[in-house]
């Protein structure tokens, strides 16, 4: 068995499977690590070491995924969890270089797996360097650890390898499934500052929770705290908990955008909603020689 060339399933397994907990397989013309704890399972694909599905025990999918979601095209996925690094949005410095970053498209290698009673666990690794990264200057190790329990937890930690000290972006892109965006309230983000990336403007904060009628893209600012998509349809709540991060991405694309992207479906923006736990806009992390920052989010699901 071979997902794709470099990639042996039969030896994924061997090496990394674990019974009940960890199963690789190929999904969306890749391989893809199938995480399973008490009922509760999620989709790991290894390129971009993005997380494609999440649905707790005897609950619903919490993670919107394009319709159109291949992997092995050099492109990233549109949905689950793409990995923003080392830089969120557009490049600090080169223009040519991608947007969010070098490792949205990238296969990871599996560097740990565990199971245990009620939990299944994988660790991936990716190391850019200049070579296989654009010539990006600089030198650090990536790790990403997925832990499925009663909720889902992702710990994205980097260290700096290099002999410089050097900035960092970062975002775990969480596209959120909802009913419908119509009946949604974000709560958790009042009377925070954002960049309001549609005008680029500082706005000071809003007292009341975010509804969302159009095209919404603002970076929060100063919000160390959970974030709460109340989704009445579904009547069910998802939270999105987090440390090692002071800012909070929240994306829909609507019509307009959504036409332009291309991969979110004809009605693709009414189902989904991002909310990205990030280190962005003034909220950068400066990382030493030899130093390391952990980004956390940890999403569960609740009662409205
Ligand atoms: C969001 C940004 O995080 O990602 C938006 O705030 C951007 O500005 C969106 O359009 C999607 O980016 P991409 O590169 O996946 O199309």
């Amino acid at each position: 068995m071979s997902a794709r060339p470099g990639f042996s399933l039969d030896a994924l397994e061997a090496r990394w499977g674990r019974a009940g907990a960890v199963h690789f397989e190929e999904r969306y013309g890749g391989p893809v690590a199938i995480l399973t704890a008490h009922g509760a399972r999620a989709v790991v694909a290894l390129q971009g070491g993005q997380v494609l599905s999440y649905v707790p025990a005897g609950g619903l999918e919490v993670l919107w995924l394009s319709p159109q979601a291949r992997l092995g095209t050099g492109k990233a996925v549109r949905g689950g969890i793409p990995i923003c690094w080392p830089w969120f949005g557009l490049p600090p410095t080169q223009p040519d270089y991608p947007a969010h970053g070098l490792v949205r498209a990238r296969d990871w290698l599996v560097a740990g797996s565990a199971a245990a009673e009620g939990q299944s666990r994988l660790v991936l690794n990716a190391e850019p360097t200049s070579a296989d990264a654009g010539g990006w200057p600089r030198r650090a190790l990536l790790q990403l650890e997925i832990t499925l329990t009663d909720t889902l937890m992702l710990a994205l930690s980097t260290e700096n390898r290099g002999e410089e000290p050097f900035l960092l972006t970062e975002a775990l892109h969480t596209y959120l499934a909802v009913g419908d965006i119509a009946a949604v309230r974000v709560e958790g983000l009042e009377r925070r500052p954002f960049i309001d990336q549609l005008t680029k403007r500082w706005v000071g904060g809003e007292d009341a929770p975010v509804t969302i009628a159009g095209e919404v893209d603002r970076i929060y600012q100063e919000t160390p705290d959970a974030v709460r998509v109340v989704d009445t349809t579904h009547a069910r709540c998802l939270a999105v908990a987090k440390r090692g991060s002071q800012s909070t991405v929240l994306w829909n694309p609507w019509i307009d955008k959504s036409a332009r992207l291309g991969d979110l479906g004809a009605e693709g923006y009414r189902h989904m909603v991002c909310v990205e736990t990030a280190n962005a806009g003034k909220d950068t992390v400066t990382l030493a020689p030899g130093a390391r920052h952990r980004l956390v989010a940890e999403i569960s699901v609740g009662p409205v």
